[in-house]
This record gives C-alpha cells, sequence and structure tokens, in this order.
C-alpha cells in the first residue's frame, strides 16, 4: 500500500492541530483525523482545552471575577450599581459562542494550510497504517510518519462513580444551567480550585475534600501558603487530609461519606464535581500489530522528541509523560512538525509555564524553593510586593508579589514565582529570561515599562540583588 501522506495526525487537540497545521505549512502531505458530536455533527477541533477544558473554564472564570468585582469592589471606586444579577444559562450560552468560533477558526486554519480532514475514530495498525472508523464504516490510510496525539480524559474514583446528573466530572461542571446551592468537589487540586472558584463567586456553598495535607504542593511553599488563605476567605472551605468512603444518591442529592481527623463524616450536596486527576486516552488506539509501548501508567512511552519505540511514530501532549498542558502539548506538536521536514528542534521543558487562573492568579516557571532547598542548591531570593507597585494600586490590585530565585554563585534564574493580577501574562518575561539564560542583574539593569505590573519583576531582580528601589 502507497503511503497517502507524509504525515498523519490521530486528534485535533492543541497538540494535534497545532501540530498537523505547522506540518503542513513545512509543505508536508498532512491529514488529521478527528471525532464529532454526534448530537449537533460538531467537530472536536480544540479537543479538551478547547471544548471543556482551557477556554471554558478561563470564559467562566473571567465573568464570575468580573461579577464579583461588580459586587464586591465598584462601589469602593466610585461606581453604583442599583441591582446586581447574573444570568447563568445566558452566561454558559455565552461561553458556548466562544467555543464555537474557536472551533470555526481551526477548521478555517485546517483549510487554509491544507490539512486534510479525515472524519472519524482513528486506530493504528502495523505498518503505519491507521484505520479511520466513520459512521459503520472503516477506511485504510497509510502514512510516512504518524503522530498521536489522543489527549487526556477525567480519572474516577469507585466510591465517587460518575452518573451525569449529581456526581459529575469538569465537563459537565462548566455547563451547569443553575447554580447548586451545596457544591461538593472532590479533589482541591487546579480544576476543583478554579471551577470551584467559578461556582462559589456565583453564589454556591462550596466545600473541597482532598487527600493531601496541602493545597497546591507543586506550587512554591509560599504563595502556596497565601493563596491557601485568600481562597478560604474568599468562601472555599477545604477540608484536607480526607479518605472518601462512598457516595449515596437520593431525591436529586449526594451524600458523601469520608474520614478525617475527627473521624467519619458526610455531607450531602446538590452536585459533586470528582476532578482527582486525568489519564491518557488510548482506548482502542492501538493494534497491538503496532508495536507501540505503553508505560505502566499508561502513557505511550516517548524520547525527548516525542519519538515511540517505532521509527515514524511519534506521539504528542496529554497522551505522553510531563505536565498535561495545553501549551506544553501544542509545542510538542510543533516540535515533531518541524523535526519530521528535516529540522532539529527540541523543546527545554525547564521553562514551561505553569498558571492557576485564581484570584489573585499564580504563575511560576522554574524551581520552586522546596525543589532548590531539596537538590540541595545555593541560591538567593528576591521578592517585591504588588502593594509597593503604582500600577497595582491604581489597578486596585495590590495583593501577591514576585519572587525571584538565582544561582548564589552565576547570578542565573532559577525560578520566577508570581501571585498576582494577570500574573499568566507576566510570566512570560520569566519564561524568556530562563530560556536565554539570563541573570538577575539582566533583569535589573533592563529598562521596565511605567506604570506596569512588570515592574514588579524588575524590583524583585533588584530584591535577589540585595535592595529594590521602592523599598520603604
Ligand atoms: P486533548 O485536548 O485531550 O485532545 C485530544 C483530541 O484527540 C480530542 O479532540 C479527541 O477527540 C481526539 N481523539 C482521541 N482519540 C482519538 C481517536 N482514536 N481518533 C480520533 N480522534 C481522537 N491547560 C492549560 O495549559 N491551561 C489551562 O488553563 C487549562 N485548563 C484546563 C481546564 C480543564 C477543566 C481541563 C479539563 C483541562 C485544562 N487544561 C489546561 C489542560 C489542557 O486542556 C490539556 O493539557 C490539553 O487539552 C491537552 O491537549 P492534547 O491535544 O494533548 O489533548
Ligand atoms: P490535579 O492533579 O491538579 O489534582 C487532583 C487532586 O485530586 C489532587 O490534589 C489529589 O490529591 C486529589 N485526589 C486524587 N485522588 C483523590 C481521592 N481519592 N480522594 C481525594 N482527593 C483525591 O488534577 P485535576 O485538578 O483533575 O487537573 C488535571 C490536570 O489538568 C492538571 O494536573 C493540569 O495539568 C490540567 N489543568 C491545568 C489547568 C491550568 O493550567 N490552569 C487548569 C485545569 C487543569
Amino acid at each position: 500500500m502507497e503511503a497517502k501522506f507524509d504525515v498523519l495526525v490521530i486528534g485535533a487537540g492543541p497538540a494535534g492541530y497545532v501540530g498537523a497545521i505547522r506540518a503542513a505549512q513545512l509543505g508536508l502531505k498532512t491529514a488529521c483525523v478527528e471525532k464529532w458530536v454526534k448530537e449537533d455533527g460538531r467537530m472536536i477541533y480544540g479537543g479538551t482545552c478547547l471544548n471543556v477544558g482551557c477556554i471554558p473554564s478561563k470564559t467562566l472564570l473571567e465573568i464570575s471575577h468580573k461579577f464579583i468585582e461588580a459586587r464586591d469592589k465598584f462601589e469602593e471606586l466610585g461606581i453604583k450599581i442599583e441591582k446586581l444579577r447574573i444570568d447563568i444559562k445566558k452566561m454558559i450560552r455565552h461561553k458556548n459562542k466562544i467555543v464555537y468560533s474557536l472551533i470555526n477558526g481551526i477548521d478555517a486554519l485546517f483549510r487554509t494550510n491544507g490539512v486534510t480532514v479525515l472524519k472519524g475514530t482513528g486506530k493504528i495498525l502495523n505498518e503505519k497504517k491507521v484505520e479511520v472508523y466513520h459512521n459503520g464504516k472503516k477506511s485504510i490510510f497509510k502514512a510516512k510518519n504518524i503522530i498521536i496525539a489522543s489527549g487526556s480524559i477525567p480519572s474516577s474514583i469507585k466510591q465517587a462513580p460518575f452518573n451525569g446528573h449529581t456526581i459529575i466530572d469538569s465537563a459537565a461542571a462548566l455547563s451547569l444551567q443553575d447554580v447548586p446551592n451545596r457544591l461538593g468537589i472532590i479533589g482541591a487540586g487546579i480544576i476543583g480550585i478554579e471551577v470551584g472558584s467559578v461556582w462559589s463567586r456565583l453564589g454556591s456553598k462550596v466545600t473541597i475534600l482532598d487527600a493531601l495535607d496541602q493545597v497546591f504542593p507543586a506550587v512554591d511553599e509560599s504563595l502556596a501558603k497565601e493563596i491557601s488563605k485568600i481562597l478560604t476567605k474568599q468562601g472555599l472551605n477545604i477540608k484536607l487530609n480526607v479518605r472518601i468512603m462512598g457516595c449515596e444518591v437520593k431525591n436529586k442529592e449526594v451524600k458523601v461519606k469520608f474520614m478525617d481527623q475527627f473521624g467519619e463524616q458526610s455531607l450531602i450536596f446538590d452536585k459533586l464535581i470528582v476532578c482527582v486527576g486525568r489519564i491518557p486516552y488510548t482506548h482502542k488506539l492501538i493494534d497491538k500489530s503496532s508495536g507501540i509501548e505503553l508505560d505502566d501508567k499508561g502513557f505511550i512511552k516517548v524520547d525527548q522528541q516525542c519519538k515511540t519505540s517505532i521509527p515514524g511514530i511519534y506521539a504528542v501532549g496529554d497522551v505522553v509523560r510531563g505536565p498535561m498542558l495545553a501549551h506544553k502539548a501544542a509545542q510538542e506538536g510543533i516540535m515533531v512538525a518541524e523535526n519530521i521536514a528535516g529540522n532539529n528542534v527540541q523543546i527545554n521543558y525547564e521553562t514551561i509555564p505553569w498558571v492557576i487562573y485564581t484570584s489573585p492568579e499564580i504563575a511560576w516557571v522554574g524551581k520552586t524553593e522546596q525543589q532548590l532547598k531539596s537538590a540541595g542548591i545555593k541560591y538567593k531570593v528576591g521578592i517585591f510586593p504588588f502593594s509597593n507597585c503604582g500600577r497595582a494600586k491604581a489597578n486596585n490590585e495590590l495583593q501577591g508579589m514576585v519572587k525571584i530565585m538565582v544561582d548564589a554563585g552565576n547570578d542565573r534564574i532559577l525560578g520566577v514565582h508570581i501571585m498576582g493580577q494577570n500574573a499568566s501574562e507576566l510570566i512570560a518575561q520569566g519564561v524568556i529570561a530562563m530560556e536565554f539564560s539570563s541573570s538577575a542583574e539582566d533583569l535589573a539593569l533592563t529598562c521596565f515599562a511605567h506604570p506596569t505590573l512588570s515592574e514588579a519583576i524588575h524590583e524583585a531582580a533588584f530584591s535577589t540583588l540585595g535592595t529594590t528601589i521602592h523599598k520603604v
């Protein structure tokens, strides 16, 4: 069988669609296999990120944040709103409108870049052949290269199995048509806190249960402690060190039984969201004859350049090791496309940023203080609080700080941690600085625009050198 495509991508999430577009831009004959929503025929372009992840969650976080600002902060600024009210159904329609417009955008990008779309479910056979199943019909395509980008799905726990009504996953939690009075969440991870924040701001009484003894163990400890206090003040009731025993569903309510330091407890909720992590999605994707190997957690085994054990077959995004983040997924898609086209591109996994979209936001790149300590690395810390930053004052957003850690020996930046308004945008400066192996002195001697929140980065860099300009 002749190879019909240079590159065949399975999955059109951020890893797959970005990889397919880049491959086509590099002159490779490219196809992308993706499923569709049975109810309305819509293609699932954008994958988890666009349909039920990053974009819908950030839309709802933004709307609910605006609602809280209008309710709690505007009056102090001289803005009076007599009767503030939120229309949840309209909010969800608005969120869907954004999702659909971006899906149409990817459709247009595929067309303008000449990516062939193969509608259906892909399965990898032997000799780089892919079977595409659509409406009872199977077609087989051969490709010189295959990129697997099938993503991930929510994990579940047997003590709280999803039922689609009272016990739901994060996707359903982003499409609720009413504000649940009592909202339970299992998992105080990124999804639990972000989605919990949305519904808490809109009026739910939110309780989050987690097995661990701290929130956000991957975040720099000083910021994690601070955000934990802020979240509690904002109304999230976070119960840690909890063991979930089981659930009873009765009359549109769910009773969650759990153990904590006080013994057996139970709480009743109108909705329970279970967000206890995500698992790689390879269901019915790989025929044994293909030779592709999985690791013991079900991720497709790949090397640093996302090559599987079979030459010409690559895997990228959530279905492989590393953080489950849309930008990491997309960057892997680009790297693989470039390398198939004959370039030699690598990703610096040390400079992948993380963002948690709480209010204030938390963003970081590089090492945390606890990681540096446990690795025995000698470092210096520079901190600058937003309360000393003119623009933060003008914005009435004083919470948070910038914290920079540098190697005590050579001044090279090892980690940048930001808690504050627009941390998600500001962190790019830390990423670029670290990507270019910048020292803190390089940053301190760079000119930053005034008045901006970025000046806090400038000052934190100065702080690693032992001083700041705006110090009282
Ligand atoms: P996916 O986006 O999961 O896409 C995989 C695609 O492959 C899907 O469209 C699927 O239909 C398709 N597919 C699977 N199997 C087949 C098959 N056999 N045949 C054909 N098609 C197939 N990350 C961030 O960086 N920032 C955020 O703010 C953020 N927020 C999130 C919020 C939530 C609620 C969730 C759940 C996730 C969030 N993420 C966020 C994570 C982000 O969504 C994922 O890291 C990202 O979507 C992974 O991209 P991917 O392309 O690897 O996989
Ligand atoms: P997570 O790994 O962030 O958190 C899961 C939480 O569930 C942990 O705190 C864990 O201790 C807890 N948990 C696990 N099993 C439990 C049990 N049986 N009982 C009680 N608690 C239990 O996973 P989450 O929140 O589901 O998100 C999945 C991934 O999606 C994230 O790791 C991240 O990669 C991505 N994501 C990224 C976002 C961003 O970049 N802002 C936003 C949302 C998701």
